[in-house]
């Protein structure tokens, strides 16, 4: 595993770019060796008062004094943070920007351009996201290691071949909204058999999160968990019963079955 590098930037200063600039931080790097381009003046100075890092309207200059640099632009608005860089020096690039490709990269930096492409999700904004780190016969080993260094600032890094981006946005990426609509329904739920809302609210959450981190802690496989908590002919095997009957599982593999077709044919436009 590669250390962070000694300066990094990132062209576009909004929600991602922030939660990378503060994983950064917090892991040890200090604040006068990151910048941050944006052309909103607003964001800038945010960025430099909550963060103490520094910052500017030109893109090149992010370039110009950065190891790594961070995409974090909106795809469509791609073309347009990427025109007339410097190809001297050669940073290693590191791209969030869903749907746009390593081909698209090279084709708007350069071929000889060092990039990598990746997939974070939302709760890197504290830290706690899931990135995937797309794997490809163009970008060696030390610039992989290069960028997960860095990713890891805003939570944990797995890689794939860029080929299984798509299914990763339609699981972790698009998986947050899926369990907040969980916890939404499940929190009515409770409402409905009588329970405070505020009380629903918080039996909810710590279930989902207390049950997440049991799994992680074990590293049981979840059948392994339920089976213990479903005593037979007791109340969770009724309720499950009832999950199963309206189709709990089916619905799962449709919506990622969806989201993934989504993103398939969102990066495939132009
Ligand atoms: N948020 C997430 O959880 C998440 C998860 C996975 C992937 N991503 C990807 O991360 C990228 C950034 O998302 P975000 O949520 O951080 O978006 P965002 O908050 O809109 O940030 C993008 C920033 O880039 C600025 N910008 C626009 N044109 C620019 C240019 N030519 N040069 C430099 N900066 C420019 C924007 O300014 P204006 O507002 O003035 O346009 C904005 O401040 C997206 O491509 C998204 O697909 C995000």
């Amino acid at each position: 595993m590669s250390d962070l590098p000694k300066s990094a930037g990132t062209i576009g200063a909004g929600n991602m770019a922030e939660a990378v600039l503060r994983g950064l931080v917090r892991g040890g790097l200090a604040a006068d060796a990151l910048i941050a381009s944006d052309p909103d003046a607003d964001r800038r100075t945010y960025l430099a008062k909550t963060l103490g890092v520094r910052t500017t309207a030109h893109n090149a200059e992010v370039v110009r004094s950065s190891d790594v640099v961070v995409i974090a632009v909106k795809p469509g608005q791609l073309e347009t943070a990427l025109r007339n860089l410097p190809t001297e020096p050669s940073p290693l690039y590191v791209s969030v920007v869903a749907g746009r490709t390593l081909a698209d990269l090279r084709a708007l930096l350069g071929a000889q351009a060092r990039v990598t492409r990746t997939m974070p999700n939302t709760p890197a904004l504290i830290g706690a996201g899931i990135t995937a780190l797309a794997v490809d016969p163009q970008t060696g080993d030390s610039d992989l290691d290069q960028a997960e260094a860095v990713l890891r600032a805003v939570g944990q890094v797995v890689r794939v071949p860029e080929a299984q981006l798509d299914a990763v946005t339609g699981v972790s990426g698009s998986g947050p909204a899926y369990v907040y609509t969980f916890v939404e329904a499940l929190t009515d739920a409770a409402v409905r058999e009588g329970l405070p809302v505020d009380i629903a609210r918080s039996l909810v959450v710590e279930t989902v999160l207390g049950s997440a981190n049991l799994l992680r802690e074990t590293g049981e496989h979840p059948a392994v968990l339920r089976d213990r908590v479903t005593s037979p002919g007791g109340t969770t095997v009724a309720g499950l019963a009832a999950l199963e009957a309206a189709g709990f599982r089916t619905a799962l593999l449709g919506a990622v079955h969806a989201a993934t077709a989504r993103s398939r044919e969102l990066g495939r436009k132009p």
